[in-house]
């Protein structure tokens, strides 16, 4: 790893939940790791008012609750707040960035570093436009003695529009090496197997195609509500939320083709292919191929609209399901059924791969089975591993077929890092490595597939939203959606072991 010595970490917006939750325990678990730059720093900075002591003393509380109790080690945490920093400004006034510069060159001159700085933006998105313009503005975006390098949180854009405009505004700024458009489910262990599993073994190939496979589904749904976030969720939605990002990389990963190399420009050009191939929707295919819903109150659980922050005529979409094509020779005539929700009955990420039945069937169905077509279910979390089901004959008499799974716990290749998705890809931008981060032309072929979706939605308002119970699968026209297909959604809770684990049916 091409890991630099000296380093400050520039957090917008350090004051958020974001930086406690996730940032903080994230850097705190490198730093014992001894994997961060030996002369590291953080400067965080937002309006709340805090000095260094106020800022390292809510980190803390913020460590004792989101880093893992045998990870707690009072002497790193204490190492560990000595590096962090605060400057009590507001991102979206330019005079702050004066101050930002000086603070900067005073800490460049305690750690010793030749000013290389690696800024985050962990703000809400209305500020992603106008942080880079006023580094730019101070000068603070070129690389001089040192780098600088840019990371910004999902969602990049709210629609096609504005994402072409933040994209003109950060290249205008920065070279597209230097931005880092983040999506943590590319820095998921399971999410990067996908691609071990599908290019270091060579029996998966020959079938990954139209060929061999019926359909295939992507499942990220959660058990909880929206929670205090619906000053952020109310107006953004699922769609932007999870489908255009999220799910749109499991999609990538599942259907690209093999990279000629795997490194940034091999793999991001393979993502935006996928993305350039996706079969345009118009109206008529949205109505048809798109289920949009919100949870309602149900058994003790709140509705949407009763969520704090969420106006009480919301039409916010808290689920989705779509269908959607790939226009291109390996998987055209294949539907790829994707889903996601707030308050469904369990929290469960995964791909199902459905192969097409054998061509003929030998064996007839016995005692009441029958012969079902292989799966092959790619568990992202939790309980992370991959499922292969085969048809194997029951012992006796007859030639009774039953289903079996062949199932590969992730956990059997050694312990899962405790640190998450968020320290691998920090690491990987302190190494100025943007393989697993969103390149410009990826983000806005994804835009352009999903915003005919939502300018749908803006211009045909009577366009459905449908209730479904909190706690629910979600609405039934999802299920409508299938059984076109003579299908149905699989359930996660079922038909594989170790459902104690994670299903809370
Ligand atoms: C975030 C979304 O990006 O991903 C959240 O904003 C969602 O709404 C979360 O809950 C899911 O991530 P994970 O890693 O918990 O599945």
């Amino acid at each position: 790893m091409n890991k630099p010595d000296a380093l400050t970490l520039v957090i917008f917006g350090a004051s958020g939940d974001l930086t406690r939750r996730k940032l903080m325990p994230a850097l705190y678990l490198l730093y014992k790791a001894g994997r961060l730059p030996r002369r590291f720093a953080v400067l965080g900075m937002a309006r709340t008012s805090y000095d260094d002591d106020r800022f390292r003393t809510s980190i803390r509380e913020g460590l004792l609750s989101f880093v893992r109790p045998d990870e707690v080690d009072e002497k790193a945490i204490h190492a560990f707040l000595s590096c962090l920093h605060y400057l009590s400004a507001d991102p979206s006034k330019p005079e702050a960035y004066a101050e930002l510069r000086i603070r900067l060159e005073e800490i460049d001159r305690t750690i010793d570093n030749p000013h290389n700085y690696l800024y985050y933006l962990a703000t809400p998105p209305l500020l992603y436009g106008v942080i880079p313009r006023h580094l730019k503005a101070e000068g603070l975006n070129r690389d001089g003695d040192g780098f600088r390098r840019i990371v910004v949180e999902k969602p990049f854009g709210y629609d096609l529009s504005s994402a072409l405009e933040l994209n003109r505004i950060y290249l205008d700024a920065f070279r597209e090496e230097q931005i880092y458009r983040i999506d943590h489910f590319l820095g998921k262990e399971t999410v990067q197997n996908i691609l071990a599993l599908r290019f270091a073994n060579s029996v998966f190939e020959p079938l990954w195609n139209r060929n061999y496979i019926d359909y295939v589904e992507i499942t990220a749904v959660e058990n909880m509500g929206i929670g205090t976030r619906g000053g952020f969720y109310d107006g953004v939605g699922t769609l932007r939320d999870m489908v255009q990002n999220h799910l749109a990389q499991l999609l990538a990963v599942t259907a690209m083709e093999p990279p000629a190399a795997f490194d940034a420009s091999g793999f991001r050009n393979e993502v935006v292919k996928v993305y350039q191939s996706l079969t345009p929707l118009t109206g008529e295919d949205i109505r048809h191929s798109v289920v949009r819903g919100q949870y309602m109150a149900s058994e003790g659980r709140k509705g949407y609209r009763e969520e704090e922050q969420v106006p009480t005529l919301s039409r916010t979409e808290t689920y989705l399901a779509m269908r959607l094509e790939l226009n291109n020779w390996r998987w055209g005539g294949v539907p790829f059924y994707i889903r996601t929700g707030k308050q469904m009955p369990t929290k469960v990420s995964e791909i199902v791969i459905h192969f097409k039945p054998a061509p003929y069937s030998l064996f007839r169905c016995e005692g009441g089975t029958c012969p079902v077509p292989n799966r092959l279910v790619i568990r992202i979390q939790p309980n992370e591993g991959i499922v292969l089901r085969l048809g194997m004959k029951k012992p006796g008499e007859g030639f009774e077929v039953l289903p079996m799974d062949m199932d590969f716990s992730y956990a059997e290749l050694g312990r899962l890092p405790t640190e998450d998705a968020y320290a691998r890809l920090i690491e990987d931008c302190i190494a100025g490595d943007p393989t697993l981060f969103i390149r410009s032309d990826a983000v806005e072929s994804g835009w352009h597939f999903f915003d005919p979706i939502l300018k749908y939605w803006q211009d045909v308002p009577e366009c459905p939203l449908y209730g479904y119970p909190a706690g629910s699968w979600g609405p039934l026209e999802a299920d409508s959606l299938m059984a076109r297909h003579g299908a149905s959604w699989t359930n996660p809770c079922k038909n594989l072991t170790n459902t104690h684990l994670y299903c809370e049916l």
